[in-house]
């Protein structure tokens, strides 16, 4: 295990993060969402409490991932993960802080007897195709459909 590897906590997300994960969100995306994230950390942690989890770095956020199981929707019987936003640190990437991410989602989707992970990742998306093609993940024959109102 390398120095980055053993100081890096991959954990469950609490109400207590809220803060790191709106400063994290406004160094990716350059813009401040106080709101936003409260509304979306209070829906995952009531609806899948052990599901989205948190890199922390010598105390520091540098990556989150949240994601919940649910079963019956789009006439999908079976249960499915799905992960639905994540954000690494641009300081640390290219350290698998995603990867780690991911695989302790998964492995909370697996023991939830989940069959398959979804998500959605836009098409021009080069970065986020290129990370979950080297996670496994496949085109779905699952496609979206869109019609402006
Ligand atoms: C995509 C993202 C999560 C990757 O995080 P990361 O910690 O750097 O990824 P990892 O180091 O775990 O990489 C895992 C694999 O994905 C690949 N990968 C990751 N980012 C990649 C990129 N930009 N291009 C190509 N491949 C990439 C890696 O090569 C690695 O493959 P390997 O394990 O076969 O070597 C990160 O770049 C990110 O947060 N992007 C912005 C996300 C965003 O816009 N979120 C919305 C707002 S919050």
């Amino acid at each position: 295990m390398d120095e980055a590897e053993s100081d890096l906590e991959i954990r469950p997300i609490d109400e207590l993060d809220l803060d790191g994960i709106i400063a994290l969100d406004e160094k990716i995306g350059g813009q401040y969402r106080p709101d936003y994230w409260e509304g979306r950390i209070a829906y995952f942690l009531r609806r899948d409490p052990e599901a989205s989890v948190l890199a922390e770095f010598n105390g520091e956020v540098v990556g989150f991932m949240l994601g919940e199981v649910r079963a019956g929707e789009f006439g999908l019987d079976e249960a499915t993960g799905w992960i639905e936003v994540l954000g690494v640190d641009p300081d640390h990437r290219g350290k698998a802080i995603g990867r780690r991410l991911a695989e302790r989602m998964l492995l909370h989707f697996s023991r939830r007897e989940a069959k398959n992970v979804r998500t959605l990742v836009h098409q021009e998306r080069e970065d986020l195709f290129s990370f979950f093609a080297a996670l496994g993940f496949e085109s779905d024959p699952l496609r979206p459909l869109i019609k402006g109102l």
